[in-house]
C-alpha cells in the first residue's frame, strides 16, 4: 500500500465547495485536521454551525474526493461545530446571535416555531436560549413545562434550564390569571432588564418569541433587543400573508434583516384516509420569501401533535419523526442562513438567482 501525504489531502480537499459559502472548505480554514496511518486518513472538519444543513453532502463530497486519491484506504470524516459570534456592537455578552421569530398576525405558529427551532438547534450541539419576550401572552412555560427561574440573586435572573436549552420567559414573572397592562416605560424597562440582567452564559443562539403584531411593543422591542436576524412565520393564505408583509416591513424599517419565511399549517395528512389536505392553500409562503427576497426556511405540517406536545409542556422537536425533521430542517436552514450572512455570500447567490 502506498502512503498518502497530508499536502495531497489539502490539495485535494480543495475541491470540496461548501454548498452554503460557495467556497472551498480548505481556504474557510474548515479542515482542521488530517491524520494520515498508512493509506488510512482521518479528517476533522469545523462547520460554522453544528447545525449544518449540508453536513451529509459535504461529507459525500470530502469521501469523493479522497477516494480518488491512489492508494486511500478508509476514510474517517469527524465534524466539529463553531459558531462565530456576530460583531456587532451592542451585541449581548457571551451570546453568539439574537435570533427574533415574528409575524405580523397572532395565532400563526410563533412560540411553536421559536420553542422548536430552539430545541432542535440545542439537539444538534449549538448552545441555545429563548427568550420569551411576548409581554401580553408568554406561551413558553407551558410549551417547555417551565415556571420559573433557576435562580434570581440581587442583581441577575437566572434562567431555567429545560431540555438541554436556557429558558427566560415574561410568564415567570407574572400572574398567569391578570391580563398584562403595560405602560410604555415599565415595558420598556421589563425587557431592558430581561436582556441586560440576565445570566444566559455562553450561547450560541438566542431565540426570542416575539409577541404578535406590528404595533408599538413590537418595534420598541425589536429596537432594544440586538437582532442578527428575524424569522417570520405565516401561514399560506393570502389575508396572512397580508399581516407578514406588514412586520417583514416594520422589521426592515428598523434594520432588522429577515432571515426567511417558515410556513406553518402548510398541509394536513388525513389521519383516516391519509390523503395531503390543504385548507390554505399551496405555497403561498414560498412564493411571498421571493418577493421578499430572503430564504424559504419550510414547511410545517398541522398536525394534532404540534398542539398537544405544546400544551403538555413536550414539543415536538423532541420527537425521532417526520415532524420533529420538518422542525430540524427549520432550525438547520436558520444557522445555514446566519452563517451565509455572516460571510458575506451575495444575496443573489445565497437564494440560488445565479450560479456561483
Ligand atoms: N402546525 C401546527 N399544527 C397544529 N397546531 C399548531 C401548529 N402550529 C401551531 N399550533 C397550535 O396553534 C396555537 C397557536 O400557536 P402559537 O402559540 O405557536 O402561535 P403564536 O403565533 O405564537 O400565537 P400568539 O400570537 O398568540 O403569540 C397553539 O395551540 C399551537 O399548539
Ligand atoms: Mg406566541
Amino acid at each position: 500500500m502506498v502512503d498518502v501525504k497530508k499536502e495531497e489531502i489539502f490539495e485535494a480537499l480543495k475541491a470540496v465547495i461548501d454548498p452554503e459559502l460557495k467556497r472551498d472548505i480548505v481556504s474557510l480554514g474548515m479542515v482542521k485536521e488530517v491524520d494520515v496511518s498508512g493509506a488510512d486518513v482521518s479528517v476533522q472538519i469545523e462547520l460554522t454551525t453544528p447545525a449544518c444543513p449540508l453536513k451529509e453532502q459535504i461529507a459525500s463530497d470530502v469521501r469523493r474526493v479522497l477516494k480518488g486519491l491512489p492508494g486511500m484506504g478508509q476514510i474517517q470524516i469527524r465534524f466539529t461545530g463553531r459558531v462565530a459570534a456576530t460583531e456587532e456592537k451592542n451585541s449581548l455578552p457571551g451570546v453568539g446571535h439574537v435570533v427574533a421569530v415574528g409575524s405580523g398576525k397572532g395565532g400563526v405558529g410563533k412560540s411553536t416555531v421559536a420553542v422548536n427551532t430552539a430545541l432542535a438547534l440545542s439537539r444538534d450541539g449549538a448552545r441555545v436560549g429563548l427568550l420569551d419576550a411576548d409581554v401580553y401572552g408568554p406561551n413558553v412555560p407551558t410549551m417547555l413545562g417551565v415556571h420559573e427561574p433557576e435562580r434570581v440573586t440581587e442583581s441577575k435572573i437566572v434562567p431555567a434550564r429545560k431540555h438541554g436549552i436556557r429558558v427566560l420567559s415574561m410568564g415567570f414573572f407574572l400572574n398567569p390569571d391578570q391580563p398584562v397592562i403595560w405602560r410604555g416605560p415599565m415595558l420598556h424597562s421589563a425587557v431592558k432588564q430581561f436582556l441586560y440582567d440576565v445570566e444566559w452564559g455562553e450561547l450560541d443562539y438566542l431565540i426570542v418569541d416575539l409577541p404578535p403584531g406590528t404595533g408599538d411593543v413590537q418595534l420598541s422591542l425589536s429596537q432594544m433587543i440586538p437582532v442578527s436576524g428575524a424569522v417570520i412565520v405565516a401561514t399560506p393564505q393570502n389575508v396572512a400573508l397580508e399581516d407578514a408583509a406588514k412586520a417583514v416591513t416594520m422589521l426592515r424599517k428598523v434594520n432588522i434583516e429577515i432571515l426567511g419565511v417558515v410556513e406553518n399549517m402548510s398541509y394536513f395528512i388525513c389521519p383516516h384516509c391519509s390523503e395531503r389536505v390543504e385548507p390554505f392553500g399551496h405555497g403561498g409562503a414560498e412564493a411571498a420569501a421571493k418577493e421578499w427576497c430572503v430564504r424559504f426556511l419550510g414547511r410545517l405540517p398541522m398536525d394534532p401533535a404540534v398542539r398537544t406536545g405544546g400544551d403538555a409542556g413536550e414539543p415536538p422537536a423532541l420527537r425521532d419523526d417526520e415532524l420533529a425533521d420538518a422542525f430540524r430542517t427549520i432550525a438547520r436552514n436558520i444557522a445555514g442562513e446566519i452563517s451565509t450572512r455572516q460571510h458575506g455570500v451575495p444575496r443573489s447567490i445565497a437564494l440560488g438567482k445565479t450560479s456561483p
